[in-house]
């Protein structure tokens, strides 16, 4: 940057010797500035303190922690210790020092001889694991995922009625992939955003089934070598812009991209919604079953749309509760009622308090037998669990959730759904199953009153608190310090490795923290989506990820995974 200012400076019209020299050195700084955040990178001290879990064995605890206590003063009001030499390489000790009292290269000659003479003995069975290892898999699973295409696990279900056999179910240890996931043929390097948005090629998603069943509705068409989203959805057939502003004039306090900033859409289909939402600064996760459908969420993730395969069954979805401040579900086939209303109340957990469920489909409407019983179904249930329907109009009904916990209490006891008890986490999500009752908003209000879009971003949330962390004082620090430290580290990627070259649109993080990698990306305008994915083994801060506007999902990477392969 310095070098393209020394360029325009009136002072020099032309490149003379000295401005030369001049870039020759300011060149040198940027790659020893390169060197130090490679190596930064790597520095334990550097490395944020907070994730790490009090039962990581030594030799994962020798990786990434300090502990929280040494780095940052325990208690805000107390005065600052003075500052300590800082010691920047060298391993933690068992008391979780840094030092550089270790030997390096010393080792037990038994242990080398040992391995040394079993590779000599088993070296033709070692050779033939390894080639197994990178043995590419059959053309035709180029979209396997290996916990939802397990078809021995999914021919045991009679009935898709509950939807089970499009839950996770996972292969036994051992009877895993043992193969590459291939490329589709013909695979050609994706369309930058935006313009994915409206056309993809046709070769990275090759499916027609969309085309054939919903090509009327205006999702989705081909033209020669690409797919068209036209951006239409069975409800809105004139296009999702149309539709969005119905919405926002149906209900004002809805507020796109400040009051509502994250966003959930049930049974997305090609995602038309979600993407057209993020010009309005709303982040929408759209999901939808791996069904008969081919996999939609490849063709929302080749767009460059937040998606993620999951289903509304006899589990919790990976979500906490108080995620997302809007969720929608057009025409998404989908039973709110059945079981006591037990999918609507998992819609209710993780809705935030005074949130808005927006209902488009043809029972709200319509007034035939069937549909007026349906509809008559879902405004009792909405009643029951204290939502107000604020607004009724066309094919499109919205709900309010209640901002506290007033309505519940003063309930007839005998009301179902009944509350759910006090000892329920409504944040413990992995292989939770569904229950028919109402989860309560937390009685300190925590989650009811985030900032809006975008200072939300910026600001530890009053759920950060709550969070289950080895650490309680310290909170709003680490909550900084993560900040400060992928702010620091996100400047050189995009100084020095010029990520803004990359068309960055699909980007994981598969150890999230509090989300300050996806918050240090936003800042610096790298236009794209990040999935926080908070693994189990950690402490669950996705609340807070939520809190502050940002998407993500609990997921375990020890066991099998569920995502998508277009990422
Ligand atoms: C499916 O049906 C078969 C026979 O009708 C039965 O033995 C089996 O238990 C059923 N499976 C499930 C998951 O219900
Ligand atoms: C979205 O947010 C950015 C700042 O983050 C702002 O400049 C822009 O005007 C917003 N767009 C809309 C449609 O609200
Ligand atoms: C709502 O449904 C319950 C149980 O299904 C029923 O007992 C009650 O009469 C219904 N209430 C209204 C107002 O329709
Ligand atoms: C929400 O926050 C605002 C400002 O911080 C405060 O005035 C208001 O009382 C809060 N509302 C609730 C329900 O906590």
């Amino acid at each position: 940057m310095k070098a393209a200012k020394t360029f325009q400076s009136p002072d020099h019209h032309h490149i003379t010797s000295s401005t030369f020299l001049k870039i020759i050195i300011l060149s040198f700084l940027s790659l020893s500035l390169l060197l130090f955040l490679l190596f930064s990178h790597f520095d334990p001290q550097l490395q944020l303190p907070s994730f790490s879990s009090p039962t990581t064995t030594a030799a994962t605890a020798t990786a990434t922690a300090i502990p929280i206590s040494n780095a940052l003063p325990p208690d805000a009001f107390a005065p600052l210790p003075p500052p300590k030499a800082v010691q920047r390489t060298g391993i933690v000790d068992e008391n979780g020092l840094m030092t550089d009292d270790f030997v390096v290269g010393e080792f037990d000659p038994s242990v080398i001889e040992s391995v040394v003479n079993n590779g000599a003995t088993n070296r033709r069975r070692k050779w033939r694991v390894r080639f197994g290892k990178f043995m590419v898999c059959d053309e035709s699973m180029t979209e396997y995922i290996p916990c939802l295409d397990n078809v021995k696990a999914i021919s045991s279900f009679n009935s898709t009625e509950r939807g089970d056999k499009y839950e996770r179910h996972c292969p036994q240890k051992g009877k895993g992939l043992n193969c590459l996931v291939p490329r589709p043929k013909g695979y050609t390097l994706h369309i930058p955003w935006p313009k994915s948005r409206d056309e993809v090629w046709f070769n990275n998603v090759p499916h027609m089934r969309l085309v054939e069943d919903k090509g009327g509705q205006n999702w989705i068409s081909r033209k020669n070598d690409k797919f068209i989203f036209p951006g239409g959805g069975t409800q809105f057939i004139h296009g999702a812009d149309q539709y969005l502003d119905q919405i926002s004039n149906m209900v004002p306090g809805i507020a796109f991209g400040q009051n509502t900033r994250v966003a959930l859409d049930v049974g997305c289909g090609v995602a038309s919604f979600g993407a057209y939402l993020l010009s309005r600064n709303v982040t929408t996760l759209s999901i939808a079953p791996k069904d008969v459908h081919e996999n939609q969420i490849q063709f929302a993730l080749e767009r460059g749309v937040p998606a993620m395969v999951a289903v509304f069954a006899t589990h919790r979805l990976l979500y906490p509760s108080q995620a997302f401040d809007l969720i929608h579900c057009s025409s998404c086939n989908i039973n709110w009622a059945r079981d006591d209303g037990i999918l609507l109340l998992e819609v209710n957990r993780m809705l935030r308090a005074g949130g808005h469920f927006v209902w488009a489909a043809q029972s709200v409407y319509e007034h035939e037998d069937n549909s007026q019983e349906q509809w008559e179904e879902m405004e009792n249930l909405s009643w029951r669990i204290c939502w107000e329907l604020i607004k009724r109009e066309g094919y499109i009904a919205i709900w309010r959730k209640p901002l506290n916990n007033n309505c519940y209490v003063n309930r007839h006891p005998q009301l179902q759904p009944p509350i759910c008890e006090a000892n329920d986490d409504p944040d413990d999500v992995w292989y939770v199953s569904l229950k028919a009752c109402i989860t309560p908003l937390p009685e300190n209000g925590y989650g009811a009153n985030v900032t809006i879009w975008p200072t939300r971003l910026h600001y530890p949330p009053d759920r950060l608190l709550t969070i289950k962390m080895d650490a309680y004082n310290s909170r709003k620090e680490i909550f900084r310090a993560e900040s400060k430290y992928w702010n620091d580290l996100v400047n050189g990627y995009v100084n020095a490795f010029n990520w803004k070259d990359l068309h960055l649109r699909n980007v994981m993080d598969m150890k999230a923290g509090y989300g300050g990698f996806a918050a240090a990306l936003h800042d610096y305008g790298i236009d794209c989506w990040v999935m926080n994915v908070v693994p189990l083994s950690g402490f669950n801060t996705l609340p807070v990820i939520y809190d502050r506007g940002l998407v993500g999902v609990m997921h375990d990477w020890y066991g099998q995974c569920t995502f998508s392969t277009s990422g």
